[in-house]
């Protein structure tokens, strides 16, 4: 190569092409910004509902029976479903039952069969199923074994908070099935 070949400017077609290259690349760059903020809207539904099943305040601890008798009580919270968040509307409901100082135990009162409501039978000291005729013990188990539940009651978590809160992880199950699954 001669030395007038290596010091010669950059011909016209590879100045051409750099050029193009770079408005492809801030082109791409550009049209990224939306799309991802589109794909965070997208999602956001998604992200809402993993915080559905956050903690509610149901009850007071004082406002259950010390002899363990289950008491039923509204879970009020925000709900979201695809698009929509509802603050403080009726979610479902719960039996909460006290078995000690700080100690309570929560059931959803859905049937696990086929999704009725079951009802506290004080004479019984049992729960039952009015649709058809599961019972359930207060501890939530099968009481009667011809019982056509797959399942015990859906034991709920809780927490005890600022000493009187009752606190619960409310959820719903899938009905019909052995298995305790998030419905
Ligand atoms: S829904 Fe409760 S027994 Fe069928």
């Amino acid at each position: 190569m001669d030395m007038e070949t290596r010091d010669a400017p950059p011909q016209p077609a590879r100045r051409n092409f750099l050029k193009k290259a770079s408005a492809v690349l801030i082109g791409a760059v550009t049209g990224l910004v939306p799309a991802i903020s589109g794909l965070i809207v997208f999602l956001d539904p998604l992200r809402r509902k993993s915080q559905d099943n956050d903690a509610v305040l149901v009850a007071s601890l004082s406002s259950l029976p010390e002899d363990g008798v289950p008491r039923k009580f509204s879970v009020v919270a925000d709900h979201t479903d695809a698009w929509n968040r509802m603050p403080r509307v009726p979610v479902g409901a719960v039996y909460l039952r006290r078995l000690g100082d700080k100690q309570v135990q929560a059931f959803n009162v859905i049937c696990p069969h086929a999704g009725c409501f079951v009802d506290y039978v004080p004479a019984r000291k049992s729960y039952h199923c009015p649709c058809h005729n599961s019972s359930f013990a207060a501890d939530g188990r099968i009481a009667d074994p011809k019982s056509p539940s797959p399942r015990g009651l859906d034991e709920l978590p809780i927490e005890i908070r600022n000493e009187n809160e009752i606190w619960v992880r409310f959820q719903n199950f899938r009905a019909g099935v052995k298995e305790k699954i998030p419905a």
